[in-house]
């Protein structure tokens, strides 16, 4: 009977272990949470209306294409102006274009970059003058 009373005293003491440090090991495994986006630059500010080139959505799924597309259709076709769905229209043009707005590019774009680990090395080569914030 006696023995019996001290399983549980250490059954007890066990689970109480694990309640109070469940805190710590519980969620070991899981995702950083994801990062916060400047939006906070002069021309965005100015901005009435807050919105990218086409809606948000899109752009935070098909950036990289577009950006893609609008490099060779600028380069190699000497195409450079876009039309968005929505008819305004905008240069093609990686530092001419994205980076007016999102001049803070390591608050936003490289933010984002570093949380999903993408690495595009374009700023080896299109440099920003007046950049807020690389
Ligand atoms: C090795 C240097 C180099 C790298 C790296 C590079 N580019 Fe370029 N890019 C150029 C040059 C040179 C032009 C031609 C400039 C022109 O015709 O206006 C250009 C033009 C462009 C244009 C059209 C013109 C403009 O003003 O932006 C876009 C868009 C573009 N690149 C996007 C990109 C993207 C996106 C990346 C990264 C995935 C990238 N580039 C990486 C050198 C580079
Ligand atoms: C006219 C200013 C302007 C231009 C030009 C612009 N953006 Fe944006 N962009 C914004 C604003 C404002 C938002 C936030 C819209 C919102 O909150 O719904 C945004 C949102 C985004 C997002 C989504 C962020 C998220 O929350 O997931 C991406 C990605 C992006 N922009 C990339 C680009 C790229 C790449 C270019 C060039 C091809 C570009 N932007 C050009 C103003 C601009
Ligand atoms: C909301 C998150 C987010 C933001 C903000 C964002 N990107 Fe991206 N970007 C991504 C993801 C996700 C990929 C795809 C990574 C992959 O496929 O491995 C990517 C890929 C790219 C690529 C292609 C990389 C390659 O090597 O082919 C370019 C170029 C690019 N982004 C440019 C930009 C620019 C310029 C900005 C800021 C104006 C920006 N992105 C902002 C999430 C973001």
């Amino acid at each position: 009977m006696k023995k019996n009373k001290w399983g549980m005293i250490a059954l007890g003491l066990v689970i109480f272990l694990i309640m109070v440090t469940f805190p710590f090991w519980y969620g070991k495994g899981s995702k950083t949470p994801p990062p916060v986006l400047s939006l906070d630059t002069p021309v965005i500010h100015e901005m009435k209306e807050k919105r990218c080139v086409e809606d948000t959505s899109f752009m935070r799924a098909n950036h990289m294409k577009m950006l893609n597309a609008w490099r060779d259709e600028a380069v190699r076709e000497g195409h450079r102006q876009y039309t968005a769905k929505d008819g305004r229209t905008y240069e093609k043009s990686l530092s001419g274009t994205c980076i007016q707005c999102h001049s803070n590019r390591e608050q936003f774009c490289t933010r984002c970059h570093d949380y999903v680990g993408a690495k595009p090395t374009c700023f080896n080569c299109h440099v920003v003058p007046g950049e807020v914030n690389k």
